[in-house]
């Protein structure tokens, strides 16, 4: 039986799935009756769309890692405003591939921000917006990549900025996730992805009935 609403999102390193797992997720759960709104980060909003463009073309120094964690606040708080609060405020299921917890590791690790700041400058932006569920999909870093640029060479020219940025960094935003998962392990479910993808739809699924769907 499906419960409640809830907003659900999905985290990880480059390559480890998310999109597809998110897709099948939200086919899922329309199959049980649920209204669902699929979204992303950065963008699912037209302002927030907008930004994306600017965070992920062009050279890998063109922002200041300050900047781009204040042009991902300036978007998730159009995002959240004019996308998540109104479907939930309808009763709609919000899966969003990637959020807040992106900006504590790719910002707040990765480039070096602090994990506090940016903690800090997303609380100005749209105070306090946690998601109910969390699915944090781990893989090794040099699988991640590899995953990516195979996926990038099929659409050509795909690739974005933060792939591009070196191990040092991919590593550091592995032990990111790790850390947000084991700090908070009531909210995120940490999975490993390094597995076929219906056997890690099954641990999705599997997880969510376990948490929401029991009738
Ligand atoms: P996307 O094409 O959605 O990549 P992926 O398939 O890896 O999710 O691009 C999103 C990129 O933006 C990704 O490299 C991670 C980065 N990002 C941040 O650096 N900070 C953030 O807060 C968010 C939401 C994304």
């Amino acid at each position: 039986m499906i419960g409640k609403a809830r907003f659900i999102t999905f985290e990880g390193g480059e390559g480890a799935g998310k999109s597809t797992q998110i897709r099948l997720l939200a086919d899922w759960l329309r199959k049980q009756g649920a209204t669902v709104c699929l979204t992303r980060e950065p963008g699912g909003s037209p302002g927030a769309e907008l930004i994306r463009d600017l965070l992920l073309k062009g050279d890998v120094d063109r922002w200041l890692p300050i900047s781009e964690a204040l042009m991902l606040a300036a978007a998730r708080a159009d995002h959240v405003e004019r996308t998540i609060r109104p479907a939930l405020s309808r009763g709609e299921w919000v899966l969003c591939d990637r959020f807040y917890d992106s900006s504590i590791a790719y910002q707040g690790a990765g480039r070096g921000v602090g994990v506090e700041r940016v903690k800090e400058i997303q609380t100005i932006a749209f105070g306090k917006m946690q998601p109910d569920l969390t699915f944090i999909l781990d893989l090794p870093v040099e699988v991640g990549l590899s995953r990516a640029l195979e996926r990038e060479g099929a659409k050509s020219d795909m690739e974005d900025r933060f792939e591009r940025m070196d191990r040092k960094f991919h590593e550091s935003l592995r032990q990111a996730f790790l850390g947000i998962a084991k700090q908070e392990p009531v909210r995120c479910i940490l999975l490993d992805a390094d597995k076929d993808i219906d056997s890690l739809q099954g641990e999705i699924l599997h997880a969510l009935e376990h948490r929401y769907l029991k009738s």
